[in-house]
């Protein structure tokens, strides 16, 4: 039977031999992109080059990307949906379009020198046409050529089949690849479009022909390209004859760990099963989250938020099966054991994952019995399909620490709703006093490549090198944000950094900009740009070749650009907040102002 691994191995094997080259594995946390939290798709490191930047490693690219979608949390606990995943995926920039990357996903799912698969398993959606695109024929066609029948092939709407990742950028239609498990079809209409759980889908492949402005309308790319997405834990369930993710490799050592450690059997009863999936799935996400290059650490805000949630319901599941808080480490033990050989910092960053997620749940452990009490306090004095309101969810939030999943959840368990819009206000109105995550979200991005973007970007490689000339090479990036307006940068730095060397550090960053100089693009192999002293956040796993930025006698950098192309285009840098991110790491804001 294929393992995990070989499927990665077969899968990056397949697209070498096809002429791609493996590129690594992105961090979880995206880089200069406000408009989500963690990178929710293999091709979202990839936005820049799908609008057109030249890639260092050329046109057909391939990788095995960590993913997080917390979007679906609360279908966790069925058969297929996790919040961490992995994602196979390979990319056209520009090159092969339709047919090629077709005929290759036939091949390699089902010729018996890689996947195997049963053609008559086998079903596809493609794009049924409107105003904006045509039908898509020509992908049917390709299908139908391959072996694929008519009747396997069901045309769907942009809402099934048309890909963008977000409000605004690359896109197209897609043609969506689905295994037809033994589940019998719901009705006689029953089809990809349907989750009654009779087709799985596995593969996506996107044909990237537009780019949706933010104004709502699509123009042509310059380049066509193809992104496609597939599931590596659906498909390894596929290919090892289990019902459900959990039952397979990447996941049947967790599930054991927490039968030892509860002594409740996975499968006894449908209540404690979901409650073991769940707890599978999250704590292996958040040691995903801390265990990253970028490591998150749980907290009120962003990122740390999601993490904190993640936690907090693993100890109430956790509940249901008499578990000892304090256990989540052991099972963390066992999640980096699965993927120690392809994700090597979650070996590097064990004791930070062992540390928190035992922090986090001493901290919700204490106010949990006091919040159930209040929770039940509350729950007696209602009647069955009463609905608890926003101020009262926002309490158990604030005083006890309850996320509003935690709240829904239990109500649901009695019968109650809970006025989800009324808790976000309150919890908008409290973030709105204490100003903490108040900012706006959702501009911006990765697929905004303008020149004030670029510009600002520019000015975070001057202002990570100011810093790193100021108080040496122990500063180092943990993250950078950008959006047309300003940029955020954060950087592992132990104090506050006292006004009079912020001055130091913009009249640093103005220097640069009135010397007006080039700035210069070079790709070099990883190894060497190393050697010529670029800082840059990019692994080497694959010894790949990198894009170093290069403003002379100031900054040297690895990076995906864009940029601008003199420093005299920046105007002038100007820093207009110092703050703490997270324990040892500070964040500072900035623009440029242009006269
Ligand atoms: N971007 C597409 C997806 O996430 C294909 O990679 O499904």
């Amino acid at each position: 039977m294929i393992s995990s691994s070989e499927l990665r191995e077969k899968y990056l094997q397949f697209f070498k031999e096809k002429g791609h080259a493996v590129i690594p594995s992105a961090s979880i946390i995206p880089e200069n992109d406000p408009t989500v939290l963690f990178t929710p798709a293999g091709m979202h490191p990839l936005v820049p080059y799908l609008l057109g930047e030249p890639h260092p490693e050329g046109a057909r690219l391939c990788d095995v990307q960590k993913c997080i979608r917390t979007i679906d949390i609360d279908e966790v606990g069925d058969t297929s949906h996790c919040t961490f995943f992995e994602m196979l995926g390979n990319w056209s920039l520009g090159d092969y379009f339709k047919e090629e990357s077709i005929k290759w996903s036939y091949e390699f799912l089902t010729s018996d020198k890689w996947l195997n698969l049963d053609v008559t398993k086998i079903a596809i959606s493609v794009f049924e046409g409107d105003d904006d695109a045509p039908r898509d024929e020509v992908s049917a066609g390709v299908w139908q050529e391959c072996g694929i029948p008519k009747e396997r092939i069901f045309y769907l709407p942009k809402k099934n089949n048309w890909w963008i990742a977000g409000d605004a950028g690359p896109c197209g239609p897609d043609t969506e690849i689905f295994i037809i498990t033994d589940k019998e079809p719901c009705s006689p209409e029953c089809s990809p479009a349907c989750d009654c759980g009779r087709y799985l889908e596995i593969w996506n492949n996107v044909f990237m022909e537009y780019n949706k402005k933010p104004d709502g309308t699509y123009e042509p790319l310059k380049k066509k390209n193809v992104d496609t997405g597939m599931g590596l834990d659906r498909t390894i369930a596929v290919l090892q004859g289990v019902s459900s993710v959990y039952e397979t490799d990447l996941f049947a050592p967790i599930i054991k760990k927490i039968e030892d450690l509860s002594g409740v059997n996975y499968g006894k009863d449908p209540e404690t099963t979901e409650a073991m999936r769940i707890m599978a799935d999250h704590i292996r996400t958040a040691t995903f989250m801390i265990g990253d290059e970028k490591g998150i650490t749980p907290s009120n805000v962003d990122q740390g938020y999601v993490l904190r949630r993640l936690i907090r319901r693993v100890v109430r599941h956790g509940a249901k099966l008499s578990w000892e808080n304090g256990n989540a480490w052991k099972i963390a033990s066992v999640v980096i054991d699965i993927y120690k050989d392809v994700y090597p910092e979650l070996v590097e960053n064990k004791s930070r994952i062992h540390d928190e997620l035992n922090k986090e749940e001493a901290r919700f452990a204490k106010t949990l019995q006091r919040g159930l009490r209040e929770f039940e306090k509350v729950a007696s004095e209602m009647a069955e399909g009463d609905t608890i309101d926003g101020q009262t969810a926002f309490h158990l939030y604030d005083t006890y620490g309850f996320p509003i999943e935690i709240t829904v959840e239990m109500a649901e368990e009695k019968g109650l709703k809970v006025d989800t819009n009324g808790f976000d206000e309150a919890f908008r109105e409290h973030q709105e006093k204490s100003s903490a995550g108040a900012e706006q979200k959702f501009k911006g991005g990765l697929a905004d490549s303008t020149e004030a973007t670029s510009h600002l970007h520019t000015a975070t490689h001057l202002l990570h090198a100011a810093l790193r000339n100021m108080f040496g090479d122990t500063v180092e990036q943990k993250g950078s944000n950008i959006t047309a307006e300003r940029m955020r940068f954060d950087f592992s730095f132990e104090r506050k950094i006292e006004p009079d060397e912020l001055k130091e550090l913009e009249d640093w960053v103005n220097r640069a900009i009135e010397a007006k100089i080039p700035v210069i693009m070079e790709e070099l192999p990883v190894d060497k740009a190393k050697a010529q002293g670029a800082i840059g956040l990019f692994s080497s796993k694959y010894g790949n070749t990198v894009k170093v930025y290069t403003i002379e006698g100031y900054s040297k950098e690895i990076c995906g650009g864009p940029h601008a192309s003199n420093t005299a285009d920046l105007g002038r840098f100007e820093i207009q907040k110092e703050q703490s991110s997270s324990a040892g790491v500070r964040r500072i804001k900035a623009v440029l102002i242009k006269d």
